[in-house]
Parts: C-alpha cells; sequence; structure tokens
C-alpha cells in the first residue's frame, strides 16, 4: 500500500516536472525565434531604408542575430536536459515497478507458503498410519538398492514434506520380540508426492561382511527387501530439521556418498521440479557404476540444466567405466576438490554420508572460512557422532531406567548411548533427536538436550540428552 503510494506521488511529480520542461523550452525558443526574426526584419528595414547607417546597422544585426542563436542554442539545452531527466525518471520508475512486482511476489509466495503449511498441518497425522506398497523398482546394478513407492491405505490425502525430511518407519519384524524402528529418507521432490500422493524412499540393503559370520545382516534393510507390493507397513509423518529452503535463492552444494544421496536426490529433484535458476553443485560420491543410483536421470538433468553442475565421484572405478563419460572425478568427495572446482565459497552447503567423510568436509569447511550456519548435514547414524558434545561441564550423575541405576560420566555420552552400553532396551529411531521415537518421560531430574531440542514439559529425547544431576526416567523392561 505505501508502496504504490509512493510510486504514484513519484509519477504525478515526474509527469509535472516533465510538463513544466516542455513549456519553459517552447517559451525560450519562441523569444529566441522572435528575436532573430525581429533583428533580421528590422536589419532590412534600416539597410534598405537609411543606407548611411547600413554598415553599422550590419554589425548590430551580427550581434542581435548571435544574441538570438545563443537563445536557440539554450532552448535545445534546456531540451536535453529535459530528456535526460526523462530518461532518469523512466529508469527510476521502472526499478520502483520491479520493486513493487518483487514485493508483490514475496507476498504471494508467503501467503502460499502460510496456506501450504495449514493444509499440512491438517492433513498430518501422529502416531503411526498404515501405507501400503505401491512399486518396488532396483535402482543400481547391483540391485541391493530399491524404491519403495507409498499410498496411505485409507486412501486419505497425505501431507508434502520439504525436501530432504525422512519417514519414520516401526517395523514387525519375524524373530524381533519388539518392534524396530528405523528412519527412512524421502527420495524425491515433493512436487512428485503431491502428483502421484505417494512417497518414495530408496533404501540399501546392509549386509555383514562376508568373513565375519558372527555379524548379522541389517535388520530393517533386509526386511524390507523381502517385503512384496501391497504389504503394509506403520509410518509416522514426515519430519526432520535438515532440508532444503526453497524461498532461499543462494546457490547451493549438495554432496552425497553412498545411500547419503537420498536426500540428497529430493532437494535436487525440488531445485529442478520447481524450476529454480539456483546454482547447484552436485557432487555424489561412490564406488562405481554398479552402486550408483539413477544414473540415466542424473545425467539427464546434468544435460538440461545449465545452473546444474553434476560431479560424480568413483574411488573404485572399473575399466570399462569412462572419466568424463560415466563419471568426473576419480576420488572421494573432499574439501580439496570443492576448493578446485567451485568459482568461489560463498554457498550453502548440505552433506550426507558416512561419518569420515562428514566429519573431514565438515572441519575442511570450517577451515576454509564458511560460516557454520551455512553448513547442512545430517548422518544416517545420528548427529552426536559427528559434532562432539560440550559434555564436560556437567557433573557425573546417577540416572535410573526403570529399576536400573547407573553412574553416567562425561564419556558416557547421550542417555541413549549409556542404555545401550547397559543392555537397557530404549526405541530409536533418527538418534538426531528429529522424530521422537526415543521420547521418555522423566519422573525426576532434568536433562540438557545437545541439538537444541525441547519436548514438552517432562519429557525428554534420550538420544541427545544429557543429565544435569541425578536422573529418575520412566523406562518399563
Ligand atoms: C534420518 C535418517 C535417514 C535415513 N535415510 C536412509 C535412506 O534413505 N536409505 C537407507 O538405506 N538408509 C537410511 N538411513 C539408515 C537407516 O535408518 C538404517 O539405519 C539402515 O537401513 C540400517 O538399518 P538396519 O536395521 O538394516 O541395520 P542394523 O540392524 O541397524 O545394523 C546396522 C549395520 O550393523 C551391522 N551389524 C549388525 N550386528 C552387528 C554387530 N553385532 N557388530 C557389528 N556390526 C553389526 C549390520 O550388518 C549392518 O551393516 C537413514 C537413517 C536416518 C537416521
Ligand atoms: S531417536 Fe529420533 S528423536 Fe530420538
Amino acid at each position: 500500500m505505501s508502496m504504490k503510494a509512493n510510486l504514484g506521488d513519484t509519477k504525478r511529480l515526474s509527469a509535472t516536472a516533465s510538463l513544466s520542461s516542455v513549456v519553459l523550452f517552447f517559451i525560450i525558443l519562441s523569444l529566441g525565434a522572435a528575436l532573430l526574426i525581429t533583428v533580421y526584419a528590422a536589419g532590412a528595414y534600416l539597410t534598405h531604408v537609411i543606407p548611411a547607417v547600413a554598415d553599422k546597422t550590419v554589425s548590430g544585426v551580427l550581434i542581435a542575430q548571435w544574441i538570438g542563436f545563443l537563445i536557440i542554442f539554450l532552448a535545445f539545452a534546456q531540451m536535453m536536459m529535459w530528456f535526460l531527466n526523462s530518461v532518469r525518471h523512466m529508469a527510476y520508475e521502472a526499478h520502483q515497478h520491479r520493486l513493487s512486482i518483487m514485493e508483490w511476489e514475496a507476498s504471494v509466495q508467503l501467503a502460499m507458503q502460510r496456506n501450504q503449511t495449514k493444509q499440512n498441518e491438517l492433513l498430518s497425522w501422529s502416531g503411526w498410519r498404515k501405507f501400503e506398497i505401491k512399486r518396488i523398482e532396483a535402482e543400481n546394478s547391483a540391485e541391493d538398492i530399491h524404491s519403495f513407492y507409498l499410498v496411505p491405505h485409507d486412501k486419505k490425502p497425505i501431507p508434502a514434506y520439504q525436501p530432504g525430511q525422512f519417514l519414520t518407519f516401526q517395523l514387525k519384524i519375524p524373530g524381533q520380540s519388539t518392534p524396530v524402528v528405523r528412519c527412512y529418507s524421502l527420495s524425491d521432490s515433493p512436487e512428485y508426492e503431491a502428483e502421484q500422493s505417494a512417497y518414495r524412499v530408496t533404501i540399501k540393503r546392509l549386509s555383514a561382511p562376508a568373513d565375519q559370520t558372527d555379524i548379522a545382516d541389517g535388520l530393517a534393510s533386509h526386511y524390507f527387501h523381502t517385503l512384496a507390493v501391497d504389504a503394509y507397513l506403520d509410518v509416522k509423518a514426515p519430519s526432520g530439521a535438515f532440508y532444503l529452503d526453497m524461498n532461499d535463492v543462494k546457490p547451493i552444494v549438495l554432496m552425497g556418498a553412498g545411500i547419503g544421496i537420498t536426500p540428497i536426490l529430493s532437494m535436487l529433484n525440488a531445485i529442478v521440479a520447481t524450476h529454480s535458476h539456483r546454482d547447484v553443485w552436485l557432487f555424489y560420491g561412490v564406488q562405481n557404476s554398479q552402486a550408483q543410483i539413477m544414473q540415466q536421470h542424473l545425467k539427464a538433468l546434468d544435460q538440461k540444466h545449465p545452473n546444474i553442475h553434476l560431479h560424480i565421484c568413483y574411488d573404485q572405478a572399473q575399466t570399462e567405466e569412462q572419466l568424463g563419460v560415466d563419471y568426473q572425478q576419480a576420488e572421494h568427495i573432499s574439501i580439496e576438490l570443492l576448493q578446485r572446482l567451485l568459482p568461489h565459497k560463498d554457498y550453502e552447503y548440505y552433506l550426507c554420508g558416512p561419518l569420515a567423510m562428514m566429519n573431514a568436509l565438515i572441519h575442511g569447511l570450517q577451515t576454509w572460512g564458511v560460516a557454520e550456519t551455512q553448513i547442512h548435514w545430517e548422518g544416517f547414524g545420528g548427529k552426536q557422532v559427528v559434532v562432539p558434545e560440550q559434555t564436560t561441564d556437567l557433573a557425573e550423575a546417577w540416572v535410573t531406567f526403570g529399576d536400573e541405576k547407573i553412574r553416567w560420566t562425561p564419556g558416557s555420552g547421550t542417555l541413549l548411548e549409556l542404555a545401550e552400553k547397559h543392555n537397557i532396551h530404549l526405541d530409536s529411531g533418527c538418534c538426531a533427536g528429529d522424530c521422537g521415537t526415543c521420547e521418555t518421560a522423566i519422573r525426576s531430574g532434568q536433562v540438557t538436550h545437545n541439538n537444541g531440542s525441547q519436548p514438552e514439559n517432562g519429557l525428554c529425547l534420550p538420544c541427545v540428552a544429557y543429565p544435569k544431576g541425578d536422573l529418575v526416567l520412566d523406562v518399563s523392561h
């Protein structure tokens, strides 16, 4: 409203200024022309009627002519100034117009966002909801990674999510006495979900090393790979704080290694689906083409979108794989690689992958001078492992889990880690304070959370919590 009023005032002022310039120009021009005509007429008359004064008159006429020319010149100068002023005003008005369009677009965007958030709140659910597997697709030639397409059994609409968020599953795995809870990132863009009314997760089957027969295969990931279309799953609503802000326009560097590519893929697909022109550098670290997922899809995006710079990094390339064709870098993703390829360091960085890579990259980026607020990351094994906790200022304490009393020291880690070390079972999912699976009631005492989580009063998230003095938790065995 205020911008529109200002714009109107500016237009009125500039119109008045232009009109007065034109009027002034014509007055001066008329004066100059009138003077020239008078001088010519008077000169001609005097030379003709009184030849004796002809010489003097000629020089008088010349002077008067020069004055006339000067006045005309001034009129043209005035016109030039008027013209330049008009150009300046037009540029200013165009700028103001662009600003008001941008302001209008931003307010529409904000309204849409508010509407979407409201819609999501209405469509979201608490606790577990039944989903059905609609489709299963192998994603790599080794066929140990599959995408599972999930639709709600009740066929009601599902909420949108932010690219990078995950679903939490409660799996009733044969042979397990309690349900197994695991988180899996949503691997496609929210726009895909909206079109298909389906969620997609992409899961890698984790097998124990062939030479270590005492180690079991990954429980949940193996179970997923035994499921067929039409199987039912209990699923919590999308959640997670690691996601791409789609309203931001800053250029981004996306880095995913191994199966850590899934939330990164969701971000990339969201950029493409929303026709964003944001500059995107994608680094995907993987052994070789057998382990790589969605090769054709990534290649096609790279070829079609000039704002996407794809760098597939193979560290175990096979002889038939061609550098520059199948992959772009024959090395791990590292800070040296980023420094070599990126034109500058002023990006928002998003990374997900094995702990060693994340530790090295987060540390490398910080040393390079990238602000901590520009580095976003998620570890599939829990956040607290990547960032060392500041627990040294906490005093030793007694923690009671149900009827078991255990000594906590600053080296014990989170309450979840303490419980696991003493074979006390607590449900867990993300291990990052995001999914709420480990939420536990506090009978007495206080805790501090390491990632800023603030559960409701009387509750804590043991995966990211530490005791502040003696603590009693409501845990039943
Ligand atoms: C936010 C988030 C998002 C995630 N997104 C994805 C995703 O998109 N895709 C995906 O595939 N995964 C994802 N994960 C990881 C996923 O949640 C599981 O952690 C993963 O599938 C392994 O679970 P599992 O039950 O199969 O393995 P687990 O049974 O938990 O075992 C893990 C590993 O330990 C080994 N192991 C088992 N017993 C022992 C032992 N005694 N000693 C040593 N090793 C042992 C197993 O062989 C296996 O390799 C995500 C995790 C989080 C937190
Ligand atoms: S395990 Fe997800 S919040 Fe604790």
